[in-house]
This record gives C-alpha cells, sequence and structure tokens, in this order.
C-alpha cells in the first residue's frame, strides 16, 4: 500500500494540530486542503505542501485520490461532512464533539454502519495523553478495582473565545459542549464507558463573555466580536451510570474563581487516580494509604504529544492495521451526556434514558 493520501476540512486553529502531525506520519501524505475562506486553504496548502485547495468540501471529496480526511470545522457541519465523507468512501478523524445534537449522532452512527468498513474516529485526543494511556494500563490490570465515582472541573475565570465558540447555533453550547466534552469524555473512557442512565445539570447564562475585564488577556477566535454570545458561561451536572456509577462535573468559560482548574479523577473500590492536574495514583498497601506518583516524562497531558498519537493511531487503522479506540458510538454515549445536561437545565428535572 502506497501513502494514505490526506485531505484536511476547516483550515483554522485546531487544523495546525492536524497538518503538524500528518507531516511527521511516514505513511500520510497531506493531499488537499477545504476552507470556506479559500484564502486560508491556501495558504495552508502551501505551509503543508499539499497539491490542491478547495473552498466546497464537497469538491475535495470528489478527489478519488482522498483516502480519508480530517474535519476540523465548526460544531454544526460536522454532521453533513462526516456522513458525506463516508458516503464518498473516505476514512474520517472529526474534531470533537462528534456534532450539536444526539439526533445528528445517530445519522452518523448510520452512515459508519452502511460504509462497508470505513473508520470513523471521534477526536477525544484526551485518551491518548502519556498520563491516560499509563492510567489506563493500571486500571485494566485491576489495580483500581471497580470504578464507581469520577469528578472533574475544568474552570477558566475568563475565557470565552468568542467568534463561532459563542454562538449557540454554530456550536452548539459554550464550555459544556466545547471543554466538558474532554473531560466527561477522560472520565468516561477510564470508568469501562458505562451506559448513561440519568443526566442532572444545570447551565448558567449570568456573567455573559465580561468583555469588560482589563488587564487579564485570553485566547480570542479570530472574528472576536465583543457583542455576540449566546452560549452558558458556566455548567455544572450529575450523570449516573447504569452499573451504580456517577459522575460530577463543572466547566467554564467564565466564573468567579480563584484561579483557572483543571482536576480530573477517578475513584474505585481498590484505587483511585488524579489524572489532572498531574497523574498520581492513590491506593492501600499494608494498611497504609500510598500516593504514588509514576515516573513518566510528562504527569499531565501534552498536546503536541497526544496529537501526534491520535493521528498516528487514525492512520493505523485507516491501513486496516487496527480498530480505532475512538469509534462512532462513543460519540453517540457522550453527545447523549452533553445534550442531556442542558435538556436538564432547561426543563428543571433529570433526564433519564431508556435501555
Ligand atoms: N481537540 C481539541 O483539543 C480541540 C481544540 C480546539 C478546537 N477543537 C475543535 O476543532 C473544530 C475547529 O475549531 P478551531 O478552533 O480550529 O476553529 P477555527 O474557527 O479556528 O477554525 C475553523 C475553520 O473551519 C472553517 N469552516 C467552517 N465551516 C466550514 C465548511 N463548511 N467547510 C470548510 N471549512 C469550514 C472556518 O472557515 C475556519 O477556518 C471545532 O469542532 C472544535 O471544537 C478541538
Amino acid at each position: 500500500m502506497g501513502k494514505i493520501k490526506v485531505g484536511v476540512i476547516g483550515a483554522g486553529s485546531i487544523s495546525e494540530m492536524h497538518f503538524d502531525s500528518y507531516k511527521h506520519n511516514q505513511d500520510v501524505e497531506i493531499h488537499a486542503v477545504c476552507d470556506i475562506n479559500e484564502e486560508r486553504a491556501k495558504e495552508k496548502a502551501e505551509k503543508y505542501g499539499a497539491e490542491k485547495f478547495f473552498k466546497s468540501y464537497h469538491d475535495l471529496l470528489a478527489d478519488t485520490e482522498i483516502d480519508a480526511v480530517s474535519i476540523c470545522t465548526w460544531n454544526n457541519t460536522h454532521a453533513e461532512i462526516a456522513i458525506a465523507a463516508l458516503h464518498a468512501g473516505k476514512h474520517v478523524l472529526v474534531e470533537k464533539p462528534l456534532c450539536k445534537t444526539v439526533e445528528e449522532a445517530l445519522e452518523i452512527e448510520k452512515a459508519v454502519k452502511n460504509s462497508g468498513g470505513k473508520t470513523l474516529q471521534v477526536g477525544f485526543v484526551r485518551r491518548f495523553g502519556t498520563n491516560t494511556q499509563v492510567l489506563k494500563e493500571f486500571i485494566d490490570a485491576g489495580e483500581l478495582g471497580e470504578i464507581y465515582y469520577a469528578k472533574a472541573s475544568c474552570l477558566r475565570a475568563l475565557g470565552n473565545p468568542g467568534g463561532w465558540f459563542a454562538d449557540k447555533e454554530r456550536s452548539g453550547g459554550g464550555p459544556l459542549i466545547d471543554l466538558g466534552v474532554h473531560v466527561i469524555d477522560l472520565c468516561w473512557y477510564l470508568m469501562g464507558k458505562p451506559k448513561v442512565k440519568s443526566v442532572s445539570g444545570n447551565a448558567y447564562y449570568n456573567l455573559g463573555n465580561r468583555s469588560n475585564v482589563k488587564n487579564k488577556s485570553f485566547y480570542k477566535a479570530a472574528d472576536y466580536d465583543p457583542n455576540t454570545n449566546t452560549v452558558e458561561d458556566m455548567a455544572n451536572a450529575i450523570i449516573r451510570f447504569e452499573n451504580g456509577a456517577s459522575l460530577m462535573v463543572d466547566v467554564s468559560f467564565t466564573l468567579h474563581v480563584k484561579k483557572e482548574t483543571m482536576a480530573v479523577s477517578v475513584f474505585g473500590d481498590k484505587g483511585g487516580a488524579e489524572i489532572e492536574p498531574e497523574l498520581e495514583i492513590i491506593t492501600e498497601r499494608n494498611n497504609t494509604i500510598l500516593n504514588a506518583t509514576p515516573q513518566i516524562d510528562e504527569l499531565s497531558f501534552d498536546f503536541v504529544k497526544g496529537f501526534q498519537k491520535e493521528i498516528n493511531h487514525f492512520v493505523t487503522c485507516v491501513k486496516g492495521e487496527a480498530e480505532t479506540i475512538s469509534p462512532v458510538e462513543d460519540g453517540v454515549e457522550i453527545m447523549k451526556m452533553l445534550a442531556g445536561v442542558y435538556e436538564s437545565s432547561e426543563t428543571g428535572k433529570e433526564i433519564h434514558f431508556d435501555k
């Protein structure tokens, strides 16, 4: 088999991580780039040596030389592009979140099932962090026992990126769907992917984007506009699973919090672990509680290495040498949780899922 020819759809910020990682994979040729902003597509094509660039993803998908695509566009386009790509016979790596709604997620799942064995990998990049992978080995070896509780906090004091991120129509929501998706998935993956039973959540729209704040910088989308913001500024939830386990989560774009927080922990009946801010395993030996710090290069999530491993894994799957560890079914289950939090918040009720 020759090199895998890849097309990247959406040439904004996160596409850089895809381009760089593909560039460092010897089995890949970056063949084409697409962006509705044609200038951006052209720029990236030149930078990464892609032969072609397109303004319409339909034209990119019509290129029969392309084996696989990365979808790095706004969330509201993930479903239609993923389905069209599968119909065109391409393997798909789609950025998180899989899409905006459960209905869309189920449509994508159907398209994968009818694709004759094409891979669709959801960009749950934190699964590929060294800290996650090391901990997963301990969990798989039974060192933590049965995990019955997990807790995740991803709090920004100030950090609504604006642009499409702040436009619910294009993003599907704020910090829950943008940041919460990562930490909810991380916990759920390490918990052994139990089926979701119910969700109770709250989304707050109390602080706006706080564009009035001075002397504190934050990441802004290219098309930042202080007057546009339709997404929540914080959300929290308790998620129950069919096996009795539960997950508590809170996330914010802005909150009156002392400092930025990234804390993710899982707790089992034999041991527990902090994954973020740094991997640490907590257990009991000889009637003594032990805190064990693994000697590994990175105790926290390493963005660049994580992306490289995510892309390498995708390429291995495209070559038919592995099954993705981040399949469409997982994207559907996570979408149920995210949509459940928003629905619970709107109705003021706990949302229950059928078996
Ligand atoms: N895995 C991660 O850690 C991570 C981090 C950031 C963003 N993301 C995800 O990546 C995606 C893109 O985010 P971003 O920060 O790069 O946004 P961005 O705004 O920087 O880039 C998005 C690009 O997509 C283009 N685009 C939009 N609709 C298109 C269409 N129909 N066809 C072709 N191009 C189109 C836009 O013109 C833009 O250039 C989002 O889904 C986001 O949630 C993931």
